[in-house]
Order: C-alpha cells, then structure tokens, then sequence
C-alpha cells in the first residue's frame, strides 16, 4: 500500500471562497487555450504532460511577457516560485491567502512556491503533485516517493479523458482515480459517480479537486480496485490503469512483467460489476505478435456472446526491444552500463516469454450486451484526440 503523506484539505466552508478562485483564474484566461497559446505549443494534448526539457523555454517565455497568467502559469503550472506582489497582483491578496491556508502553495516572506501544480482541463481545475518537483531548489516533502506520488496528467489520461463515452449512467465508476479526472468529467453526464484509488493521497487530492471544481456528486474512497464498492453495479465502468510493461508492479505506471496485470483483474471483475447495457472502457499497452493475439486476450475474458468490444490501437507502435531499450535506459540510464545492459535483458526476457514482439497503446471499450459479435481493432491515431463514435459502433 502506498503510504499517506501529506494531502491538500478542505471542507464545505471553503466553497464559496474556491469558485472565488476558480472564476478568477478562468478571468485571466487560465485556460488550455489560453496556455497552449502562452507557451506557443502546437495542440492542447502538449500541455499533459509540459515536458521537462521544454522548461527553459517556457520560463524564458513567461519571464518575457509578465502577464498576470503568465505569474499564475510560472507558479501553478511549472512550479517555480513568484514574487509575493506578482502573485498578489493576478490573484489577489484574498485568493493567495486561501492558497496559503489549503496548503497548495506556501508564501515564504516575498516569495510564493508551489506545493502542488494546478492544470486547466476543458472546464475543470485539477490539481496533481508537482509537474517538475525539482525546479524549487531544495524545497521536496520528504514524504514523497514513487510510491505515493499523485498521478501528474499526462498523455494517458488525455488519451482516456478524450474517449470517454458520454453516455447518461445512474451509477459511473472510475477505477485507479488519481487527481479524479475522469470521475470529475463523467460527473457532467452520470447521476453519481464513484472514484477508487490505492493511494490515499489520491483520494485526498481528488476530493480537493472535486470541492473546487465545485462538483458534489462524486465520491471518492481508498482501496484495492473493486473492493470498496464490492456489491455495488455501474453503468459506466472506465479506468487509465498502470499498464506499461514493466519489472515490478508500481502502483502509478507499471502493470507487472507484461503489462496487463491489473488491466485483466479489472476486465475480471466486470461479470459483478458492469449492469447490463453497461460500458467499460480503459487504456491499456497493447503487447501482441500480430492481431489476432490481441483479439484472443480479449475475447477470453469478455466472451462475444455478453460483451461487444471495440479496441483502437494507436498508429505508432514500437518493436518490443525499442520499447525494452527505452525503458532501460530510463531506469538505468548512462550512469551504469552494467545495470542498464541487465534491466534491458530483463525486460526483454518479460515480453519474449509472453510472445510479445510489439507494443502499442490503446483504447478499450465493451458493452455488456448478448450477442455482441468478436473483438473489432482498429488502428488510430490517439494523439490527435478525435473523438470516434465509439457508441454507435458499439450498439449497432
Ligand atoms: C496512470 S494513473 C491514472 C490516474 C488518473 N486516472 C488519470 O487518468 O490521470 C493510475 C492510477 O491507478 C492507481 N492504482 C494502481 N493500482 C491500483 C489498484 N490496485 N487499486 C486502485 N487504484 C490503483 C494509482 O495509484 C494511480 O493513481
């Protein structure tokens, strides 16, 4: 289990000051617009995540144009400090006194750092543990770890915010939750919705996130998938899961030697979970030698006879030795030859004993529905962030 760490927290009597907030960052154009545009990126999907060797650019961009939001972008979004009058000035004593008090950021005499970062997407707020940890000098809650970090949003849960199936539920279920994006969003078309992560610091967050994004009809709880809402069916079940093939199973990204252990404990608890007419969807690596192999994985757990799935699997796929050299060299990097030329072997042992030659990332959806017809793959380009007509293939 992760351990807890520190949370933001907040309770009901700070809702009026939150949209207080909320209304003024939306004022000064703290937008995905108005970001993708501060910082001269080409689409919205490049602000999840902003990447780390991008940031001198952005700081040079945001100390040249000395805009309120760029203050605000410098503070919230990449987490280099700002001087108190700066941020005093885009927010306003009262807002940065109500950051101050909720812990998401800290006035240190003349200066203001950030605890958290805070990221527009489409109407929501949502804040996550820091983007970059290492731009303030040595300011690092000791009490942070790969463990126990919240989730920053990055491609994945773009990729799975943008193919949601916007389909009206009483019930929605957001499983391995984070920061509660895809709760958040699913809140706007489902009665309640319920959001289950391991990490306690996930939940805080998402709690936070639900409060000042000013949503009330969610729930968050802790937990081990479907345990804490063991019982309990939903109409819409949706998950951004850890799934990169990997040598441990990490609670944030890894799921196991080839991935999909925690994708198929998932899909496992559907048959107690999905209501009938119900729609799963989850991103996942796609690890398979040719198609059908995916297609065969799938069908063995969601038979064709009760389910009808659909699976987009992106365009740009790599070998599996391209994707074990990468992840290698992530972990062991160019400090250690001895330890990367190892990792690499041992990831590349992983896939070869599971038949995995190639990867690529990808989308499921199934309907819970008789007489659904075998597993269709389609290949996509996930980045781009058209939003397919997922529903009508699936209830045609
Ligand atoms: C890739 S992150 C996705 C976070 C968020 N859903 C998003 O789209 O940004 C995966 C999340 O799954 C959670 N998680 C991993 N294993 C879990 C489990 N067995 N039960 C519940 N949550 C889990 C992690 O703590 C992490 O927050």
């Amino acid at each position: 289990m992760p351990s807890s760490g520190s949370a933001l927290a907040c309770d009901a009597s700070h809702a009026p000051a939150l949209r207080d907030f909320r209304d003024c960052l939306a004022q000064m154009g703290y937008s995905p617009s108005g970001l993708v545009s501060l910082l001269g990126l080409k689409q919205e999907g490049r602000l999840y995540p902003l990447e780390y060797r991008e940031l001198p650019r952005y700081a040079s961009i945001l100390e040249q144009t000395a805009t309120p939001l760029a203050s605000m972008a410098q503070l919230l979004a990449l987490g280099i400090p700002v001087d108190r009058a700066a941020a005093e000035r885009g927010l306003g004593p009262r807002n940065l006194g109500l950051l101050d008090e909720l812990g998401l950021c800290s006035v240190d005499g003349e200066t203001v750092h950030a605890n958290f970062s805070l990221l527009p997407f489409g109407d929501l707020m949502i804040a996550t543990d820091r983007i970059f940890p290492n731009v303030d000098g040595n300011r690092r809650d000791a009490s942070l770890s790969s463990d126990n970090l919240v989730w920053r949003l990055d491609q994945t849960s773009w990729i799975m915010a943008r193919h949601l199936i916007r389909q009206p539920a009483r019930e929605a279920l957001d499983l391995g939750c984070g920061s509660g994006l895809q709760a958040l969003l699913m809140s706007g078309w489902a009665d309640n919705v319920t959001g289950v992560d391991i990490n306690p610091r996930a939940v805080g967050l998402a709690n936070f996130n639900a409060r000042l994004n000013g949503i009330g009809n969610v729930q968050f709880f802790g937990g081990d998938l479907f345990q804490p809402v063991n019982g309990r069916r939903f109409g819409q079940i949706v998950s951004n899961p850890p799934s990169a093939p990997g040598l441990v199973r990490a609670w944030n990204r890894e799921g196991g030697a080839t991935g999909r252990e925690v994708v198929e404990s998932i899909i496992d608890g559907l048959g107690s979970h999905l209501e009938t007419g119900g729609i799963f969807q989850s991103t996942l690596h796609l690890g398979y030698r040719k198609e059908d192999d995916i297609a065969k994985w799938l069908e063995a757990r969601l038979p064709r006879d009760e389910y009808r799935c659909l699976v987009l699997k992106h365009r740009s796929e790599e070998e599996a030795d391209d994707y074990c050299l990468r992840e290698a060299y992530q972990k062991a990097g160019p400090r250690d030859y001895e330890i990367f030329r190892r990792t690499f072997g041992t990831y590349r042992d992983n896939l070869g004993r599971a038949g995995i030659e190639r990867i690529a990332f990808g989308v499921v959806a199934a309907r819970r529905a008789a007489g659904g017809g075998p597993p269709e793959i389609r290949t996509d380009d996930l980045q781009v962030g058209k939003s397919p007509d997922w529903l009508k293939v699936l209830i045609s």
